[in-house]
Formats: structure tokens, C-alpha cells, sequence
């Protein structure tokens, strides 16, 4: 078997499908809801990053798309495996062919006694997968594609901590896997081997066409995939796509372009300034225009908050808000002058940084 023949089929099916996937952790009769109803879909050969704080829940999200743990509730499909119901057969199946794992710990993906050669042909063994000279060859070409070649007989204490994570991800693809699993890879290296690292997967994510999933707390990930995805309180809450394009002068221009993410039955997450900004919170009114939705703050109660959005604040041609009820406050209360006050202080603070 070559390395090119470990390219994921073309196929319509997501290749990582969760869906309000839930995950509680009882201990001491102390509950934690690390997964609150998380959406996630990922196509194949697609490289994705999901960041988020520590504690937002990406450790669990991984453990459970790697097979190790169970969710409590919900939807995980991993390559046509559903992970909620798979018994004890197929787990172990899945974990030695389907799916390939890099963790953050190197002690954790490496045996210290062994070769990087011997590593990747171990993972090769335990799966009963390629013998004799196909397996040595298929080990030379892995170590060769993660720019390793030349550590195959150093054991991990002789290697880098970049290195290490390079034979690591040699290991995790030693069972030409149709989704490599990563958490935090980069969690214990400097800036520069990280981002080398981050490129190294980004060029297996496109020799190979592995379905890639990477959850860091690094925001700079974001600038080596094209899709991240945001992880808040154990949910999916925005994501930031990246695209070239060529303008007119012919110079390539990168584009971020950040969405919220919006579930199945029509709920999504406010961005914290957002939130501060207007003192949203309880309650909010919408209104449905004519290509958008208004948020307003709730302020039931309120003599001016039954004032409809002024026209001037519609976009041309749409109409007023499709029902009665839910109205925008005029723009002089007291709330909407400390948001026009916030947002000067912000491009005033914006100003003097670009001075600077
Ligand atoms: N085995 C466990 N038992 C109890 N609580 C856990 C367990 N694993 C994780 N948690 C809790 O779940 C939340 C999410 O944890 P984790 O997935 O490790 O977050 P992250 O990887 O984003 O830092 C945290 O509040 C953590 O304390
Ligand atoms: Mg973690």
C-alpha cells in the first residue's frame, strides 16, 4: 500500500458528526456538564481547529471522538461508526483503524525504549496491519513525510520536543486512519516549533486527505487551517473561515471571516462584548427584517421600549418588524448612550494604538 492510497473517499457523509452531544461527570455527587449540547460537523479531508479556554471542554470532546470515553447523551458519528452505541469489538476496531490520536503529553504517544522506527512499526503490529518489507517501507515513508527520516533510529530522549511530536503523528497514521485526532500537539512547545509542527500536520491533512481535528487552547492555530471552530462553556459558539482570494491587482488576499454558530433548532451564542456592550441578558427582544435579525436588550416594562426600530436604522426596502411586539428602545436611553460611549473609547483606543 502507497501513502496516497490512505486518501480518504469522497463521500457526502460528514466524517465527524456531533450533535447536542452531551458529557456530565459525576464525582462526590458533584455534577460537571463538560459538553452542553455541542455541534460539531467536520467533511471529509477537512482540517479543523477547535479552540477554547481550559475547562471549555476540548479534552473531552477528543476522548470521546478517540473512543476512550463514552458521552452521557446525544449524537457522535466518526466515520460511519456511532460512537454511543458501538460495543467492545468495535471500539477496539475502531481505535486501531479508523482513528489516529496525538496528545499533548510526548510521553503519552511514544514508548521511551523504542526507536521512532520502531514506535511507528509497533502501532503497525498492535493492529496486526502490513508485515515484513511492506510495514519497513511504509515506516520509512511516514517518518520521510513528517521530515523525520533521519531520527528513525534515536529513541524519544534524543529527539526534540518537535521531533517527538512529528514521530507521534507518524504513529498516529501508521493504520492509514481516516481521522487524525490531536489534542493540544502543541501544548508543550515554543512558538516556532509549534507553528512548524502545525504545518507538518497541514501538509499530512493535504498529502494524505486524513479528516484532521485539532483542539488547542492556541488561538494562533487559527492562522494553519482553514475552519476554527470556537469551544465556550462545552459548546461550538463561533467560527472563523479562512479563505484566499486574488483582487484585482493580482495579489493574493487571506480573508477571516467569523460566524456564530447556529444549531438545529435555531440557538446560538451572543458574543460576550456583544453581550456587555448593550447589558444583554434574561431576556432579549428580536426582530425579523427583511436579510437580518435585531437583538435588542429586554427591558420589559419600560415606557420606551415598545418604540420600534426607526426606519433609518432598517436596511433599505425592508419592512417594520414582522410582529408587533418586539421593539427596539429609542436610541437615547441611557443604555444606548454608554454603547455609543463604549464604542468611541474603543476606536479612540484604536486610534492611539495605530499612533503608537
Ligand atoms: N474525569 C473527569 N471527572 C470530573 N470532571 C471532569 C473530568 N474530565 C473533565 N472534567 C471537567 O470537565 C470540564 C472540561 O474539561 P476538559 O475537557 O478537560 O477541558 P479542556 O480540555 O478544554 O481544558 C472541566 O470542568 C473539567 O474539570
Ligand atoms: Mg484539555
Amino acid at each position: 500500500m502507497t501513502l496516497t492510497e490512505t486518501a480518504a473517499p469522497a463521500s457526502t457523509q460528514p466524517h465527524i458528526l456531533c450533535t447536542d452531544l452531551v458529557r456530565i461527570f459525576s464525582a462526590d455527587g458533584v455534577e460537571v456538564q463538560a459538553l452542553q449540547g455541542l455541534n460539531l460537523r467536520v467533511d471529509p479531508g477537512e482540517m479543523v481547529a477547535v479552540v477554547g479556554a481550559s475547562g471549555s471542554g476540548k479534552s473531552t470532546l477528543l476522548t470521546i471522538l478517540s473512543g476512550l470515553d463514552t458521552a452521557t447523551a446525544g449524537v457522535a458519528r466518526v466515520a460511519g461508526h456511532d460512537l454511543l452505541s458501538m460495543g467492545g469489538r468495535e471500539r477496539v476496531a475502531y481505535q486501531r483503524h479508523t482513528v489516529g490520536f496525538v496528545w499533548q503529553q510526548t510521553s503519552r504517544n511514544l514508548l521511551p525504549y523504542l526507536t521512532s522506527a520502531e514506535n511507528v512499526a509497533l502501532a503497525m503490529n498492535v493492529a496486526g496491519t502490513l508485515r515484513g518489507a511492506p510495514r519497513a517501507r511504509r515506516v520509512e515513508e511516514l517518518l520521510e513525510l513528517l521530515d523525520v527520516g533521519e531520527m528513525r533510529d534515536r529513541r524519544p530522549g534524543e529527539l526534540s520536543g518537535g521531533q517527538q511530536q512529528r514521530v507521534a503523528i507518524a504513529v498516529a497514521l501508521a493504520n492509514s486512519p481516516q481521522v487524525l485526532l490531536a489534542d493540544e500537539p502543541t501544548g508543550e512547545l515554543d512558538e516556532s516549533t509549534s507553528a512548524a509542527v502545525l504545518e507538518a500536520m497541514r501538509g499530512v491533512n493535504a498529502e494524505l486527505g486524513v479528516t484532521t481535528l485539532i483542539v488547542t487552547h492556541d488561538p494562533t492555530v487559527s492562522g494553519h487551517v482553514r475552519r476554527t471552530v470556537q469551544i465556550r462553556d462545552g459548546r461550538t459558539s463561533t467560527e472563523v473561515l479562512r479563505s484566499t482570494r486574488v483582487d484585482e491587482h493580482g495579489e493574493e488576499q487571506h480573508i477571516a471571516e467569523e460566524f456564530a454558530v447556529l444549531d438545529r433548532v435555531g440557538r446560538l451564542q451572543l458574543p460576550h462584548d456583544f453581550m456587555q456592550s448593550l447589558e444583554l441578558r434574561d431576556r432579549v427582544r428580536l426582530a425579523l427584517e427583511a436579510d437580518h435579525v435585531g437583538v435588542w436588550p429586554g427591558d420589559e416594562g419600560r415606557a420606551d421600549a415598545a418604540t420600534p426600530p426607526p426606519p433609518d436604522q432598517r436596511p433599505p426596502g425592508a419592512p417594520a418588524a414582522a410582529r408587533a411586539e418586539p421593539a427596539a428602545p429609542a436610541p437615547t436611553s441611557r443604555r444606548a448612550r454608554r454603547a455609543e460611549e463604549r464604542a468611541a473609547e474603543a476606536s479612540a483606543a484604536d486610534a492611539s494604538e495605530e499612533e503608537r
